[in-house]
């Protein structure tokens, strides 16, 4: 599955952007390829204009016409529940790590989701290589 990366500008300055990075899921009868969303940032001084909304949106809605089936992120359930996303471990996925809070383990599911594609979310070698799953604990 192609990764994907957008911008959102205003005035022709980059004030926004995502990441949809390639990742797999281990279903039961295949690894299915679906895609991961991070990191979205956008410039604090534009945040809380709907930017990171509009992003989001237009990142679901590009993996949607790939024909993509889930989308997966690590997030605050308060901000990504309203925009698309839900826990992931409740609909039958499991965390690559234990290291993410349940809460914040979540997925989009989109129209070429199939009922068996359930299993464990596993990312890429490159977000182990840089250490960019779940929370850290210093005093563990
Ligand atoms: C999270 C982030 C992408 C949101 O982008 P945004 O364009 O400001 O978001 P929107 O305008 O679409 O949505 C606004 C909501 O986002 C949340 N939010 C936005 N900026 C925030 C901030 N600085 N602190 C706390 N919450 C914030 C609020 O819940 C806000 O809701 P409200 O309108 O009820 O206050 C942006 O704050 C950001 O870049 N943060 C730093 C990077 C980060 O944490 N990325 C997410 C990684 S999972």
């Amino acid at each position: 599955m192609a990764p994907m990366s957008f911008v959102a500008t205003v005035d022709d300055r980059v004030v926004g952007h995502v990441l949809l990075s390639a990742t797999r899921l281990d279903a039961p009868r295949r690894i299915v390829d679906v895609l991961s969303l991070s990191p979205l940032g956008v410039v604090p001084e534009f945040q809380r204009q709907s930017i990171g909304t509009q992003l989001i949106a237009y990142a679901l809605a590009a993996a949607e016409s790939q024909g993509v089936p889930l989308v997966f992120l690590e997030g605050s359930p308060r901000y990504y529940g309203t925009r698309g996303f839900e826990g992931a471990s409740a609909v039958g996925f499991r965390s690559p790590s234990l290291r993410i809070p349940e809460a914040a383990f979540q997925v989009a599911r989109l129209s070429a989701h199939e009922p068996w594609m359930t299993g464990t979310f596993v990312y890429s070698e490159v977000f182990w290589a840089f250490d960019c799953v779940g929370l850290r604990d210093p005093e563990a």
